[in-house]
């Protein structure tokens, strides 16, 4: 692991921020994961635009303009020397005095991890994932947005943990409606036939930069998708359900949903075709890492 921390990449153990950031005391921050896979960045500067509408919905400047973050993330992986990698950009609010006041902390701070990351072993993915329904619901928009990609993961982290106690890989997260949102890291799609659906962004959910290109690969399969509710129950009528996500590895196929086989009860043959098109658009699409960061913007 390498660490990008007031200004230069350092060991892990050299990293260390204050007790009094506000990031740490009430989560009080934004974040990007941003991958690379055989040496190429996948979708930097989409990522890097997120990260600036997270830190503008939650009112933080972010303390470096976005090419500088684009170098801090070069220098990072540069150090890091991998050619598979996952990348964590943080904004903090900073440090401050205790209190939730954000306006006593005058200088957020910028982290960049580069690590391995690995949610689901290869023999899990092959499988495909276990999911039980949460019995928290994700927050309301007008409570914590779940569309800000903020440092409060308490939601996500609980939904995980209940999946875990019950023997499960993954989490079905509902919106307060009892209509699917996501699951606890990851966007959910459903095949029926040939239409995929996936929910849209009201029903609750980070909209993700992966689901966001689900659609044009899907299309060369001869399938269509569709942005639109769904309940619990649909996804027992479907042929196959998958997650997507920079941290499950782009396309990872669900098996069971509360001890019920969905589909054919492995990853189904469209989810295994999009997940190999998906490694090929990352190389076809991805910035090598050596070029990236000699073409600093
Ligand atoms: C809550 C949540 N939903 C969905 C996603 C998927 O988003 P992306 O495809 O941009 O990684 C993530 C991030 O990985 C997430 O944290």
């Amino acid at each position: 692991m390498k660490v990008w921390l007031d200004g230069k990449v350092r060991d892990p153990e050299q990293a260390r921020i204050p007790v009094s950031d506000h990031g740490l005391l009430y989560g009080d921050g934004v974040f990007e994961g941003i991958r690379v896979y055989a040496g190429r960045v996948f979708q930097l500067p989409r990522h890097l635009e997120r990260l600036r509408l997270s830190a503008r919905a939650i009112g933080l400047e972010l303390p470096h303009p976005l090419a500088r973050l684009h170098a801090i993330v070069c220098e990072t992986l540069s150090a890091f020397g991998r050619d598979d990698a996952y990348v964590r950009l943080l904004i903090t609010r900073g440090s401050g005095p205790l209190g939730v006041d954000p306006t006593r902390c005058p200088e957020p701070r910028t982290i960049c991890i580069a690590t391995e990351v690995e949610i689901y072993s290869p023999e899990k993915r092959a499988r495909g994932l276990d999911l039980i329904t949460a019995s928290l619901r994700r927050p309301a928009a007008d409570a914590l947005d779940p569309g800000v990609k903020s440092l409060n993961y308490l939601n996500s982290v609980l939904a995980k943990r209940e999946a875990r106690r019950r023997g499960a890989d993954e989490a079905l997260v509902l919106n307060a409606h009892g209509r699917v949102a996501e699951a606890s890291v990851a966007n959910l799609f459903a095949l029926r036939g040939r239409e995929l659906r996936t929910p849209p962004p009201e029903e609750g959910l980070l909209a993700g930069l992966t689901r966001a290109r689900v659609a044009e690969l899907a299309s060369a399969f001869g399938i269509d998708t569709v942005e639109a509710p769904l309940r619990r129950l649909d996804l027992f009528a479907s042929d196959e359900v998958f997650l997507t996500g920079t941290g499950v590895s782009l396309v990872v196929g669900v098996r069971s949903l509360d001890g019920q086989t969905l589909g054919s009860g492995r990853p189904g043959p469209f989810t295994e075709k999009l997940s190999g098109a998906f490694f090929e658009l990352v190389e076809r699409e991805g910035a090598p890492v050596v070029g990236l960061c000699a073409s600093v913007p």
